[in-house]
């Protein structure tokens, strides 16, 4: 058992001694010829160390052993004739080649060594934020949330409450909400953050175009929706659109388009918000996906936003294996979610239609 773990392991060594010695045998054979095994002697212990990188003592020893023993067998021709002396001279000559390689694989190593280890400094760094990000909003949630409550009962026990006490209210509020999305960003790491489910997409869309359309005076647009089978986490599904539909309607006039609408491509689905809103400007769209980016930080603060919804969408559809993209202008925006794991119903694009029309009919 040991002896074939012994060959599993140093099958390649074995190999290149057995080739070693061969092509030693050949060189005391046959001298008129010897330079051509001696110098695949020294090629192949090269290109070994190349995949080995044997460590400094195994390597001094094997150096010695090629050095003397092919310095034996030109020496000895050179003695007795059929070699010219000068031949000597590659001996050195390749234990130089042979050194030069070892030094540049070490420093290769070293390097390597040093990128491994700052790479798992890196990711213990970012497991310690996540799990500090996910304790601090934890902690900060209960008196946050107890604050809140004492001021709720001051505020209805007191005959004439102060316009501050609205203020000190809605800052609360706002602060329990970066809380919650904190909470939600900081659990995106951890491997159950989505539990995929099979979602019937058609009906899904539909009711999320269906509550929105409820709550927001906007011209509401169900466009073609592919029907089919999408692999996705239903919860996580669903807030991604509710941020994409609350953006759009907190950036948009009342009576301007909000189109919701999907369609398959290949295995995946491409969901999509469509707004006739404000657009967000070049420099702010290349960062808009990272946490706390805010196209109009004044504005946004006005609208009650954090800057932290599209982190959280973008977190959500990279955990699905997806990903999101952004088209925008002055004449509007575009969101787009594309979700890999996507099956089209048979006859989707006629179901599809029909969706948007018994919609229509409903409302
Ligand atoms: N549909 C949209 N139209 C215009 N700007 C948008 C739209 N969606 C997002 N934005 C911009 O992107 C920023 C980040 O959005 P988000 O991450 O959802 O944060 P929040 O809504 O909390 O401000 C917003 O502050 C806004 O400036
Ligand atoms: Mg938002």
């Amino acid at each position: 058992m040991r002896a074939i773990a012994f060959l599993r392991r140093r099958w390649l060594e074995l190999a290149w001694g057995v080739f070693a010695a061969a092509n030693f045998a050949v060189m005391l054979a046959l001298p008129r010829w010897e330079t051509i095994p001696f110098h695949f002697i020294w090629v192949s212990l090269t290109l070994l160390y190349g995949f080995r990188l044997f460590p400094a003592k195994a390597t001094v020893v094997i150096l010695a052993v090629v050095f003397v023993a092919t310095g034996i067998g030109i020496g000895h021709d050179a003695v007795v004739g059929t070699q010219p002396w000068d031949e000597i001279s590659e001996v050195p000559l390749m234990s130089a080649m042979f050194l030069a390689m070892v030094w540049h694989a070490h420093r290769r190593r070293a390097a390597l060594d040093v990128a491994k280890e700052e790479s798992a400094q890196r990711e213990a760094m970012l497991v310690q934020q996540g799990r500090f990000l996910h304790d601090a909003s934890h902690e900060l949630r209960t008196p946050v949330t107890i604050a809140r409550g004492h001021l709720e009962v001051l505020k209805r026990t007191r005959r004439n409450p102060s316009p501050e006490m609205d203020v000190a209210l809605d800052e609360l509020e706002r602060i329990e909400r970066i809380l919650e999305r904190l909470l939600l960003l900081a659990k995106a790491e951890q491997p159950d953050f989505v539990v995929v489910e099979t979602i019937d997409l058609e009906p899904f869309l539909e009711d999320v175009f269906m509550r929105w359309s409820e709550v927001a005076p906007r011209s509401w647009r169900l466009g073609k929706v592919a029907a089919g089978a999408l692999a996705a986490d239903p919860e996580g599904l669903r807030i991604a659109l509710d941020s994409l539909v609350e953006n759009a309607v907190k950036h948009t006039d009342t009576g301007a388009a909000i189109e919701l609408r999907s369609r398959a491509s290949g295995a995946s689905v491409v969901i999509e918000v469509a707004d006739e809103g404000s657009g967000i400007s070049a420099d702010a769209v290349s960062h808009i996906f990272d946490r706390f980016a805010r196209a109009d930080p004044a504005r946004t603060r006005a609208l009650g936003g954090v800057g932290l919804g599209l982190a959280i969408v973008d977190a959500i559809v990279k955990a699905h294996g997806g990903h999101c993209s952004v088209k925008t202008s002055t004449a509007g925006s575009t969101f787009s979610l594309q979700f890999p794991g996507f099956r089209e119903a048979e006859g989707a694009a006629y179901t599809s239609v029909a969706g948007a029309r018994r919609l229509a009919g409903m409302r």
